[in-house]
């Protein structure tokens, strides 16, 4: 029988069931301090989640690369591990929140013997966004070597993530799911149970499909409107007040009125996420001709050096189409 949770991880969701015993494993399997969750990757989105998580009480066992960036996390009361195997030694859950599959496969060791040595008996959660294949591989990864596998891409920028507001879609084996999700309830507003991998980054990529063609939607809306000679804060209190404004509309509405490039979501980001939906969909012989047009608008604005700027800069590529 499972012993009564403390408050902290009442609080974080801890008592459905994530023990180890719970969730399958030994006490042996999951390490002395089991009951810690683990989470690597403290970068734009991994930092305001992992502080949320701390903020709420969540026993946190942290690690990045660059070691700076565990600061905020340490006085928010986590612990910072020296290496991702100490993270694995004392969590049985993991979170990943990494940049890309060449980060995942460095921080789990893949392809030598620490893979197994970390991952048996773990629960390796999958935050970032990557190709679908590849979560799929990774989930066989590890599950031969003893060990469940979650996919949790969320929806959501910098500012949701601070604020506890992401939209999460998870995917894998439904008790792992189901011993996961109210440990993400600190970081997300809403999660979705989407099946099994890699159907969570199918849902993201369907997501996101949307959101960058709205986005470079908006933004040739208001190129025209200003090649034309409108007030384009006009245009923005019309739309505002119309039947398709939204957050995103809203907010990125505001950065185009003022040419305000300040990253809330990279185009080097936007230009990668474009990327890894356009190879699903001919992996899958699905149409995708707006999608296209974005992809080729998102090059050409990284190509000019605006991947670090926000995904309204898509506004350069067509300001250079147009022509001065
Ligand atoms: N930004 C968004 O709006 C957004 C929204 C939803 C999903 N995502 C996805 O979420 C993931 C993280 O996004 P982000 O914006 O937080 O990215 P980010 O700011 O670039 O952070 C990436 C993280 O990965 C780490 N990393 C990169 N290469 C590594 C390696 N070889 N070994 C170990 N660690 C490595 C970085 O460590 P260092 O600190 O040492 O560089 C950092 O902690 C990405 O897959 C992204 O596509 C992003």
């Amino acid at each position: 029988m499972s012993r009564v949770p403390d408050a902290a991880e009442r609080r974080c969701g801890m008592d459905v069931g994530i023990t180890g015993k719970d969730a399958g494993f030994t006490s042996k399997d999951v390490g002395s301090t089991g009951l810690d969750l683990g989470f690597i990757g403290l970068g734009v989105m991994g930092r305001p989640m992992a502080l949320n998580l701390a903020r709420a009480g969540t026993p946190l066992v942290v690690w990045n690369r660059t070691p700076g960036r565990c600061d905020p996390l340490r006085e928010a009361g986590a612990h910072i591990a020296g290496s991702p195997a100490e993270v694995f030694a004392r969590a049985g859950t993991v979170i990943l929140m990494l940049a890309d599959e060449s980060a995942v496969d460095a921080v789990l060791g893949r392809g030598t013997p620490d893979f197994t040595a970390r991952v048996a008996g773990h629960t390796v959660v999958h935050m970032g966004t990557t190709s679908a294949e590849y979560s799929a591989g990774l989930r066989d990864a590890v599950r031969a070597a003893g060990g469940r596998y979650v996919e949790a891409p969320v929806s959501g920028s910098r500012v949701p993530a601070e604020q506890g507001r992401l939209v999460a879609m998870l995917a894998g084996e439904p008790d792992a799911v189901a011993a996961v999700r109210p440990l993400l309830a600190p970081m997300c507003g809403e999660t979705f149970a989407c099946g099994d991998v890699p159907g969570a980054l199918l849902m993201k990529f369907s997501v996101n499909l949307f959101l960058i063609t709205l986005v470079t939607g908006l933004t040739e809306a208001f190129h025209f409107a200003g090649r034309h000679g409108l007030d384009q804060g006009l245009l923005r209190a019309v739309l505002d007040a119309g039947p398709m404004a939204s957050a995103v509309s809203r907010g990125k509405a505001a950065k185009l009125v003022a040419r305000d490039f300040d990253v809330q979501a990279a185009a080097a980001d936007v230009l990668k996420n474009n990327r890894l939906i356009a190879e699903a969909a001919r992996k899958a012989e699905v149409a995708t001709p707006l999608l296209d047009v974005c992809h080729a608008l998102f090059g050409e604005t990284v190509a000019q050096g605006r991947g670090t700027e926000d995904m309204v800069a898509v506004l350069r590529a067509l300001e250079s189409r147009t022509g001065a």
